[in-house]
């Protein structure tokens, strides 16, 4: 299976900078030997797909309604992103539990939404720092798996993925050891296979928080890692490739 290296934008980017970053992404994604995405804030969407049209890169949202339409002032559900050029669809990122309080259960209302949209949906877990102390890291991740996961997740010519983005790596220059990053893929996969059955084989397991040039072949080479959901790193094009090049 491929490598997905993906770009989490987050809350940042104006048309200049998506412009700067897309462009250098379309002209170095050719002959790269893993798959590409882009996942920049609702507002850019448009603009980056146009840019990318055609190209080896793909483009995703951040987040999506649970809903396909209605009265639900300020949201965007998985077919206007998809209507605006959009793929993929980052869900139960570790900021929106956080922020908005999202629960297991909204983050699986929301796999069925893009799923039926046709979006394949990137699932975030990952422990925090107490609970890693507490020896809980793989309970935690576990229990997250199996409440945000729906049935149909890895089906379809593009299986949904998960994302292990441990809470306290993400945006700390700290990452997760290569042992632990080993531990923790290989319990995502047994409880994979205990949920979906050998569909659970097809499912890519990315690695998140703080993954940079200097860190990529390491983690990227360990087992069981599909791929990488890249933050900070992801706002620059050379890094971004840089970081695409230590792929398998
Ligand atoms: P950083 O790469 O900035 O640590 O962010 C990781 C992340 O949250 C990607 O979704």
């Amino acid at each position: 299976m491929r490598q997905l290296i993906a770009g989490n934008w987050k809350m940042n980017g104006l048309t200049e900078q998506a412009a700067a970053i897309a462009g250098p992404l379309r002209r170095g994604a050719d002959g790269l030997g893993c798959d590409l995405l882009v996942c920049p804030p609702a507002t850019m969407i448009g603009t980056v797909a146009h840019i990318l049209v055609g190209s080896a890169v793909a483009v995703g949202g951040q987040d999506c309604h649970a809903k396909a339409s209605g009265a639900h002032t300020g949201d965007i559900s998985a077919v206007m992103l998809r209507d605006s050029g959009a793929n993929w669809v980052i869900l139960g990122h570790s900021e929106r539990r956080s922020d908005h309080g999202e629960s297991d259960a909204t983050v699986r209302a929301k796999v069925l939404a893009a799923r039926a949209a046709g979006l394949a949906p990137i699932v975030c877990v990952g422990e925090t720092e107490a609970q890693r102390v507490a020896g809980a890291a793989e309970q935690v991740v576990g229990g997250q798996l199996a409440g945000s996961l729906s049935d149909g997740f890895a089906d379809g010519a593009a299986p949904g993925v998960v994302a292990y983005e441990p809470v306290w790596a993400i945006g700390t220059g700290r990452t997760a050891t290569e042992a632990d990053v080993a531990a923790m893929h290989a319990h995502i996969r047994a409880t994979l296979t205990a949920l979906l059955g050998p569909a659970g084989a097809r499912v890519r397991i990315l690695y998140g928080g703080s993954v940079k040039p200097d860190n990529a072949a390491g983690l990227l080479a360990v087992p069981e890692v599909g791929g990488a959901l890249v933050g900070g790193a992801s706002l620059n094009a050379a890094d971004f490739l840089a970081i695409a090049r230590a792929a398998r």
